[in-house]
């Protein structure tokens, strides 16, 4: 057997994730070099304010004050970049590494859905290794298992539960019988949102996941066409209803190609209570795969936080550790795809709809004929009168319909006098 490989580690980003992943490779650094078959020493760590008290130890020649100072530094082999953000100071720390050689490890899922396609180019180029397990999912080894464990497989569809917070919010929102501010409010409290939570509510994170999992899913470009829509509109009444519908409402993200176009969306979802989706909850995560020969897979699991986090960046480093050279995505650069990208509004969905109106004679007629006039047709109506308040809530479950004739039903009723608000339309999952 060869002589261990000594591989040189720098990690930049000292925060939640970065601390908690310094210890962890102190305290398994024999474990972690056995399994690989080479060992590996934290030359140095960065962050930005050298004076800010961390509950980590390491020896001064180890602090660098400016990562700029480590990106020519032939002694280092890889970085761990775990500062965030798209733009800014990991854009080039990335960006710099990869063009200096060095392998990177990132758990930054907004860089690499923006800037993925550059740095898999420069990555192949330079042939180092540009891994991003937990960008996506946190501890879930979703793409790993695309890029190996499932590469026997052609994938035509890939969906699921990809944000934690929001998952943790409908549930709690469900279990507790709480309105939407007061479980966001818990949720920051308790530490499972962020003070800003606006990425996770507002769908931007699943989308940044989808985006991701669509290039290693169907071996194509980043597609920047995604249909978008959070939760901040789902309140405590639609989860009553959808309970006795017999469903439960998820966030979910969903990418296919559907005759050679990708259709990529993020929106809260109704889904069978008897579903496994359903089941998913709290910060868990979900994602399934289905694909040829395998059929159905799914992977679940924790979706962040520093230990389940952790546990994906080591599985990154010791890819590096192991030593071959990996296309970023699955495939060479050269072979990657570019799909046209198909709308929301060509798919058939059953849908939920709800509207609140005056309460008054003929309402319910007027309703059902707009509907028949856009070729949607119902599939169960359900009414919820307020009491004392003159105006009642009809809870409408269509037929598989094509959403752009949903989208004009609810424009046609948005202009009616009788709507006391905007219709609220969720999409619902069958499978
Ligand atoms: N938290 C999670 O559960 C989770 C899960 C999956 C993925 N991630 C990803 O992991 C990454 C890190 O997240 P986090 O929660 O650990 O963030 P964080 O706690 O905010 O830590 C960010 C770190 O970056 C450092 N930093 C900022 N500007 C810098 C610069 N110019 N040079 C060097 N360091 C700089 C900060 O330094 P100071 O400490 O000196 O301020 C801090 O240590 C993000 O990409 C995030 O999306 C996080």
């Amino acid at each position: 057997m060869k002589k261990k490989k000594l591989y040189n580690i720098a990690i930049v980003g000292l925060g939640n994730i970065g601390c908690y992943l310094f210890k962890f490779l102190n305290k398994n650094r024999d474990n972690i070099s056995n399994k690989n078959n080479s060992s590996f020493k934290i030359l140095y760590v960065s962050a930005k304010n050298k004076h800010k008290r961390r509950n980590i130890k390491f020896k001064k020649n180890q602090w660098v004050n400016n990562f700029n100072n480590i990106l020519k530094n032939k002694e280092v082999d890889i970085i761990v970049e775990l500062i965030g953000g798209a733009e800014g100071p990991a854009k080039k720390l990335v960006f710099g590494a990869l063009s200096n050689k060095k392998h990177v490890v990132t758990a930054n899922k907004a860089l690499i859905s923006k800037y993925g396609d550059k740095l898999s180019m420069i990555a192949e180029k330079n042939k180092v290794n540009l891994e991003y397990e937990a960008s996506v999912c946190g501890g879930v080894p979703i793409i790993r298992s695309i890029k190996e464990g499932l590469i026997a497989n052609k994938i035509n569809r890939i969906y699921g539960i990809l944000n934690g917070t929001s998952n943790y919010i409908l549930s709690s929102m469900e279990i507790n019988k709480t309105t939407f501010r007061e479980t966001i409010n818990k949720a920051i409290k308790l530490g499972y949102a962020e003070s800003d939570p606006s990425s996770d509510i507002n769908g931007a994170d699943v989308a940044s996941k989808v985006k991701i999992l669509s290039c290693l899913s169907f071996n194509s470009f980043i597609n920047k066409k995604i249909h978008v829509e959070g939760i901040k509109d789902v309140d405590d009444e639609d989860i009553t209803n959808a309970n006795k519908l017999g469903y439960k409402i998820k966030l979910m993200g969903f990418s296919e190609i559907l005759n050679n176009k990708i259709f990529q969306r993020v929106h809260p979802t109704l889904v069978k209570k008897s579903s496994y989706i359903a089941g998913v909850n709290g910060v868990l995560n979900a994602v399934i795969v289905e694909g040829n020969p395998i059929g159905k897979n799914i992977i679940q699991g924790e979706g962040a936080g520093p230990s389940a986090t952790t546990s994906a960046l080591v599985s990154d480093i010791s890819s590096i550790l192991r030593g071959n050279i990996k296309f970023p995505f699955a495939i060479s650069n050269k072979r990657r795809k570019n799909y046209s990208s198909g709308k929301i509004q060509d798919l058939f969905f059953s849908s939920y709809i709800r509207l609140n109106v005056k309460d008054k004679y003929g309402v319910l007629s007027d309703v059902t004929k707009i509907f028949s006039n856009n070729k949607v047709s119902i599939k169960r109506v359900l009414q919820n009168p307020y009491k004392n308040k003159k105006k009642s809530s009809i809870v409408i479950i269509t037929h598989r319909s094509k959403d752009n004739d949903i989208q004009k039903t609810l424009k046609t009723l948005a202009k009616k006098s009788y709507i006391i608000q905007k219709p609220k339309l969720l999409r619902i999952e069958n499978g």
